[in-house]
């Protein structure tokens, strides 16, 4: 364990900037959002310092009307696309004029990270300076996601772009996009970088490729006016992991507010409203699932990921609700005993399209695996979410820190190297 520790220590010193941590070495060169937030969980481990830095360089980045960017770009840093060129944000009045950075958002779990960093902190008071800074960034993120990406106040936000789901190529989309059809003329023309620096067959398509692009030139050419967006975007959906980790972030703010002596009931209230949404608006009675929710078609997106899992780690289901999560991912192909298979896979083994190499589609992501294991052991599944971690282990003993992992030979996909790996093996071996 000591070992295995002090190899994840050594991958985030390598990735350290000075300012901040670059998910991956070349893949991924600048900071990203909820990488940075997963990043800073790690590094409470082994340096309070770095842990604090972290997310103190995201909020930097942040904009005027709150919303935090998914990706802060390094001016040291080449080859690297869509960069700031394709973003324009200098179009927005928001947009921070001294700071480079996207024009979307990705899941917001800063203030669980930003609470993690608090409670395991061994200088308190410099902890606590740190949560006095943070907070009221924290409180501007989520109201701007309240503000802007729930016009109708029903308790669920809306992404608008794959990349703000975090799992930017999850058969999740696959509707959408298909009915997102491009003409010759809308096609953008761009050279992709990522595809030179790993697998190819690990990689989005060009065809969802033409996509990204195509909706982040809709963002900048809408000047990233929300009401301007909301009209012409064929993409917007209430997604169940963004929501979910919503919910834990409002309850996670509650907790800073009470150490900072503010009132943390506006916090508590914000959570259990999402909570109940969750519950209302994309928990499935009769599949005992949740499920995401396309606003473009007002219908539910019956695909099942294993993100569709995670509300457990918010606390959002009930007693019935988790234990009839549990069977079901017992039975599906989701999670196995035997260890014929690496658990849990990103998407339904059983599912059309499932790939075990190609990025969302199909792969086992350490962060979603990470979420699962807390939210099992809330529950007092405690035996599963052992399993899960043993999983964890033996994937990156056995095959180094990767991006993501082959589910049925273990085998390392991706970038090598990979900082959310790292950080995460050091807090579940902590
Ligand atoms: C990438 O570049 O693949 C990221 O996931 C999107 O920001």
């Amino acid at each position: 364990t000591a070992a295995l520790r002090e190899q994840a220590r050594q991958i985030l010193e390598s990735n350290w900037t000075g300012r901040f941590t670059r998910p991956a070495p070349r893949l991924y060169p600048h900071q990203w959002s909820w990488d940075a937030a997963f990043i800073a969980l790690g590094w409470a481990h082994v340096d309070q310092k770095r842990a604090q830095q972290e997310l103190r360089h995201l909020f930097r980045a942040q904009w005027r009307n709150g919303l935090v960017p998914h990706i802060v770009f390094d001016r040291r840093a080449r080859g690297y696309f869509p960069g700031p060129q394709v973003w324009e944000t200098h179009r927005c009045p928001h947009a921070p004029a001294r700071k480079a950075t996207s024009g979307v958002v990705q899941p917001p779990l800063h203030a669980t990270a930003a609470w993690a960093i608090y409670q395991q902190a061994t200088d308190r008071s410099a902890a606590r300076a740190f949560l006095e800074e943070l907070f009221p960034k924290l409180v501007a993120w989520h109201d701007y996601l309240f503000r802007e990406r729930d016009p109708q106040g029903e308790g669920l936000v809306y992404i608008r772009h794959p990349w703000e789901s975090g799992m930017d190529n999850a058969p999740l989309w696959d509707g959408i996009e298909q009915r997102m059809h491009l003409n010759p003329s809308d096609r953008p023309r761009y050279r992709r970088v990522d595809t030179m620096l790993v697998a190819e067959a690990d990689r989005p398509t060009g065809a969802e490729y033409d996509r990204y692009v195509y909706l982040v030139r809709l963002f900048a050419e809408a000047g990233y006016d929300e009401a301007r967006i909301r009209e012409a975007c064929p993409f917007l959906v209430q997604d169940v992991l963004f929501n979910t980790l919503l919910c834990q972030a409002e309850q996670d703010l509650a907790e800073i507010a009470s150490v900072l002596g503010e009132d943390p009931e506006p916090f508590r209230q914000r959570a259990r409203r999402v909570a109940e949404a969750v519950n209302r608006c994309l928990w499935d009675e009769q599949r005992a699932l949740y499920f995401d929710y396309d606003l473009g078609v007002s219908q539910r997106i019956w695909v099942r990921m294993a993100a569709c899992f995670t509300p457990l780690f918010a606390s959002i289901p009930d007693g019935l609700q988790a234990a009839r999560l549990v069977s079901h991912l017992e039975a599906s192909g989701f999670f196995n005993w035997d260890g014929s298979r690496y658990s849990v896979p990103s998407y339904d083994p059983n599912g059309l399209g499932f790939s075990p190499v190609q990025y969302w589609r199909g792969p086992v992501w350490i962060n979603i695996n990470w979420l699962l294991i807390e939210g099992l052991a809330r529950y007092g599944y405690t035996e599963h979410a052992a399993h899960l971690c043993r999983t964890v282990r033996l994937l990156v003993e056995r095959h180094g820190f990767y991006e993501y992992y082959h589910p049925y030979t273990g085998e390392g996909h991706g970038s090598e190297q990979f900082s959310w790996t790292a950080a995460l093996v050091l807090d579940l071996l902590a």
